[in-house]
């Protein structure tokens, strides 16, 4: 079989970087301990490392390539419906989505629980609230976000998951 490198290093690393650290972070549920903030930070020094390496770095990983623009999302959901989605190399844009919002999820989990340290919002209910909320919502996407690459790894005949160990992809 013909491979193709779609994923570089950092790409990868980064992904299993925030797959450690959030997985971690929320099954510890130690809130105030120093292991838990190291964590969090680290998850979201990841995201914000992941966001400039998406303008300068290897063809897949930049935003150019895989923003989900509403004339790449329409298109590509509309044969999603009809099961007839396209295989891509890069990301598709039903995807995009996901990863873009669990990006998100990851730096405003790495702002509250920073503001949860600070004299304003120590033990701040409220803001214990979002921080814990956010965090629900975030392993609740993970969790349709990892189904989706088996699901579609099974559509396509391919181990995405594999991809984003070893970088590679079918031609
Ligand atoms: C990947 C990122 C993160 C995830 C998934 C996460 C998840 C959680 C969860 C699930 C709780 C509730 C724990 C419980 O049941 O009591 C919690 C609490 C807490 N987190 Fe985070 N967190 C993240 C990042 C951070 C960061 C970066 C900080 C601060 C530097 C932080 C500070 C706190 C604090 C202070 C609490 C305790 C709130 C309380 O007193 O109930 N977290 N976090
Ligand atoms: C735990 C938190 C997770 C977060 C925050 C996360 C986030 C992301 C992000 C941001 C991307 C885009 C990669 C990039 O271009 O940099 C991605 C892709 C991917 N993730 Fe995750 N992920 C998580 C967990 C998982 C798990 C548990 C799996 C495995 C079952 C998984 C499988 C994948 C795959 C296969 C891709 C590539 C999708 C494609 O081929 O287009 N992720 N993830």
């Amino acid at each position: 079989m013909k491979t193709i490198k779609i994923w570089d290093p950092l790409v990868r690393a980064i992904h299993w970087t925030l797959v450690v650290c959030v997985i971690s972070n929320f099954a510890l549920k130690e809130g105030g301990d120093a292991l838990h903030h190291w964590l969090g930070y680290i998850a979201a020094g990841a995201v914000i490392l992941r966001v400039l390496w998406g303008f300068v770095g290897t063809r897949h990983a930049r935003f150019a390539d895989f923003f989900p623009t509403s004339s790449r999302l329409v298109p590509y959901l509309n044969a999603l419906v009809r099961r007839q989605e396209p295989r891509m190399l890069g990301h598709n844009p039903a995807a995009a989505v996901m990863m873009l919002t669990l990006m998100a999820l990851v730096l405003a989990l790495g702002v509250t629980g920073f503001l949860l340290g600070t004299d304003t919002f120590w033990g701040d209910d409220l803001m214990k609230g979002i921080h814990e909320w956010t965090a629900n919502v975030l392993i609740g996407l993970v969790g349709l976000h990892a189904l989706a690459a088996v699901v579609e790894s099974i559509r396509h005949r391919e181990n995405l998951v594999w991809s984003m160990i070893t970088g590679k992809k079918r031609e």
